[in-house]
Formats: structure tokens, C-alpha cells, sequence
């Protein structure tokens, strides 16, 4: 049966660290109240000249050198982002142009914190047809130049990072699903009806008769508004819940999986959903102390950590869940 195996993965973040007491220097906040309350020690911040694609481009590269594979092979590239270099076109067009692989189709996925999964799907469903053989996913975020930094937005701003992170799946004929690298499934969810309560307002064509209102800028519409305590409460619901459809529809244990490697919004959250299926501590991969929340990025950033640590070994399961702005929720079981 064809499947799509994870051939390798790669990931780039900017040179620039941003500590919490970097951040105390810039609003009123503290080392300790970031501490306490998300896990999160620091996080990279890029510079004026990086752009999204930037970071995008060295992942993919990395990930490209580390699967051996010629980027002329690459049948697709599938970007997941809410923070594109421009408007329009996606990500993906501008990570194709600086790759240079054209012709082949470039798909945007705007998914937020569920963006990688969701990309992880819709290629597995081009490769299970037969339709591509080969397709290189990349999620990759400069949150940094989109923040409030005042006291106003601290308590989203001290959240996230940037970086990238990508992977490149292949086409394989699985004989032995015990043994054989493939992704078993993916799982993916959406419930719309909150769409407000983690967004960034405009600008947009949902705000007037033009996209870019000026009054409202001053105002800040075009910073990320969250409400932090419907988002706890809906992704410790969501993550387990959409953890346990993907171990059902596989007739697998909790204690099946070698490693586990979630979306890092909060390390309270990957704690609670740890605790829910009694999953030791040293089968959960969390990366949000040394990088902080990096959306789409932090499934492949934490994968290619895992590999360069030596933790993810070829022939492992793993299992990954995200929730995230939409609302949007995902989960995704694989053998690495
Ligand atoms: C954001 C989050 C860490 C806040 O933690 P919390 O324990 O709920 O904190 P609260 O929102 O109750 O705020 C407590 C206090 O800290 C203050 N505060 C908020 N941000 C702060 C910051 N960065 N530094 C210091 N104080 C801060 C608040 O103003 C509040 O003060 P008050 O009690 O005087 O009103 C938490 O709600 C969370 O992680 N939510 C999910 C976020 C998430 O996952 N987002 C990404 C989705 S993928």
C-alpha cells in the first residue's frame, strides 16, 4: 500500500535571542510571570531584513540536504503561516521563487497552530492517490514584527517566537506497517464560532470599505487580540479529545507511542494533556522554553530536535496534536 514516509526534516530560526528580561526592558512584565504561567525562557526574534520566506527557504534546505533529495524531485510545496511576507501571493510562491523549483504547485495553509498538521494531511492524501511522490511542507512564522510590545499587548506578545521548521514526505510502498516509516493518519477539526477569540482584526475585508482603516490601526487592529483564558480551557478539551480519535482510529495505547510531539502554545497545557493519558515525562518533546510558541513551526521545529538530540529514531510512533486561532484542532500519528 503507498503511503507517505517522512524522509527527513530541517529548521532555521534567526540569530537574534529575546530573553524574558529582554522583554521586561520593553513592557511591564517579568521572568517569572512568563515562567510560571507558559514554560517560555526565550525565544529568537528575526532582524528588519528577514522576511518569512527567509526562514522558510533554510529550513527547507535543511530538510532537502538532510532527506537527500534533489529539490528538482519535489512534486509540491505546501507553506503553513499566518504571518506571510506580503499579502498576497502565499508564502509558498515566495519559498518556490528563492528555491527555485518552478511549475510545480505552491499551497498556502492558514491554519494557524494547526497549520502543519493540516498541511501533514493534505499532502498525505496527494501521496496516498498517487498524485505526487514527492512534497516538501514547511511551516514557518516572524511573529516578532507583529506584536505589541507595550504593556498593552504583553500578554500575547511574551507568547511567540519565530522560526521555521519543514519536512519532506515520499511516496512508500508499505510492507510492514509494524515497521515500515509512514504516517498512519491525521485528523483534522474546526468550529468557526470562535473565530474572534484569537485573531488579528485587519487589515482585511471584514472591517469596512477599506482594508486598511487608518483610526483603527492607531487603535492597534492589526495586532493579535486573545482571549488567553477560552483558549486554555478549549485546547486542554480539544488536544486530548483529538489525541484519542487518532490512537481509536489506529487500535492503539497511549503506551504504543515512543514519542510525543505536540504544538507548543503552553507548556501547562502539553502538561495537562500529558497527565490525561499518563504519559511519562520523557515521551513528551517540548522545544516552547528554548523557542516559545512558533505556530505553524513548532511540530517540525520539535521533530528536527528531536532527531539532531537523538530522542526520534527511525521506526518510532509518534503522535502530534495542536489546537490553535480558528478554532482549529488536529492530531496526526505516524512511524518516523
Ligand atoms: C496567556 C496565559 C498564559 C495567561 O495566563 P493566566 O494565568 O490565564 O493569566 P491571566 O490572563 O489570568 O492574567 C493574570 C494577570 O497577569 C497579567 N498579565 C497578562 N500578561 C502578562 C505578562 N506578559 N506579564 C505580566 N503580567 C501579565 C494580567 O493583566 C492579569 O493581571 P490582573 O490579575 O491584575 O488582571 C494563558 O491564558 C494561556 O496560556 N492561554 C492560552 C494561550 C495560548 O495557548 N495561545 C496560543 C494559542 S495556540
Amino acid at each position: 500500500m503507498i503511503r507517505s514516509e517522512i524522509l527527513a526534516t530541517g529548521m532555521h530560526v534567526p540569530a537574534n535571542l529575546v530573553k524574558n528580561d529582554d522583554l521586561s526592558s520593553m513592557m511591564d512584565t517579568s521572568d517569572e510571570w512568563i515562567r510560571q504561567r507558559t514554560g517560555i525562557e526565550q525565544r529568537y526574534w528575526a532582524d528588519a531584513t528577514t522576511s518569512t520566506s527567509d526562514l522558510a527557504v533554510e529550513a527547507c534546505k535543511k530538510a532537502l540536504s538532510n532527506a537527500k533529495v534533489d529539490k528538482s524531485e519535489i512534486d509540491m510545496i505546501i507553506a503553513a503561516t499566518l504571518t506571510p511576507d506580503h499579502e498576497f501571493p502565499g508564502l509558498a510562491c515566495f519559498v518556490q521563487k528563492k528555491l527555485g523549483i518552478p511549475g510545480v504547485p505552491a499551497l498556502d495553509i492558514r491554519q494557524q497552530c494547526t497549520g502543519f498538521i493540516y498541511s501533514m494531511s493534505i499532502a498525505d492524501q496527494f501521496i496516498r492517490s498517487g498524485t505526487y511522490k514527492k512534497i516538501l511542507i514547511v511551516g514557518a512564522e516572524i511573529h516578532s514584527k507583529g506584536l505589541d510590545k507595550t504593556t498593552v499587548g504583553r500578554d500575547v506578545t511574551v507568547l511567540f517566537g519565530d522560526g521555521a521548521g519543514a519536512v519532506v514526505l515520499a511516496a512508500k510502498d508499505v510492507a510492514d506497517p509494524k515497521k515500515d516509516s509512514h504516517i498512519l493518519s491525521t485528523h483534522i477539526h474546526a468550529d468557526g464560532t470562535f473565530a474572534e477569540e484569537l485573531w488579528v482584526e485587519g487589515p482585511g475585508s471584514g472591517v469596512g470599505a477599506d482594508r486598511v482603516d487608518f483610526e483603527k490601526l492607531k487603535e492597534g487592529y492589526h495586532y493579535p487580540k486573545m482571549n488567553g483564558k477560552a483558549v486554555f480551557v478549549h485546547a486542554v478539551k480539544r488536544m486530548p479529545e483529538v489525541l484519542q480519535e487518532a490512537l481509536t482510529a489506529n487500535n492503539l495505547k497511549p503506551e504504543d507511542i515512543d514519542l510525543f510531539v505536540f504544538h507548543q502554545a503552553n507548556l501547562r497545557i502539553n502538561d495537562m494533556v500529558a497527565k490525561q493519558f499518563n504519559i511519562p515525562e520523557e515521551k513528551v518533546f517540548n522545544t516552547i522554553q528554548k523557542y516559545a510558541n512558533t505556530t505553524a513551526a513548532t511540530i517540525p521545529i520539535g521533530l528536527d530536535e528531536a532527531v539532531r538530540s537523538g530522542k526520534l529514531k527511525k521506526g518510532m510512533l509518534v503522535a502530534s496534536a495542536a489546537f490553535g486561532s480558528g478554532f482549529t484542532w488536529a492530531s496526526a500519528i505516524y512511524r518516523y
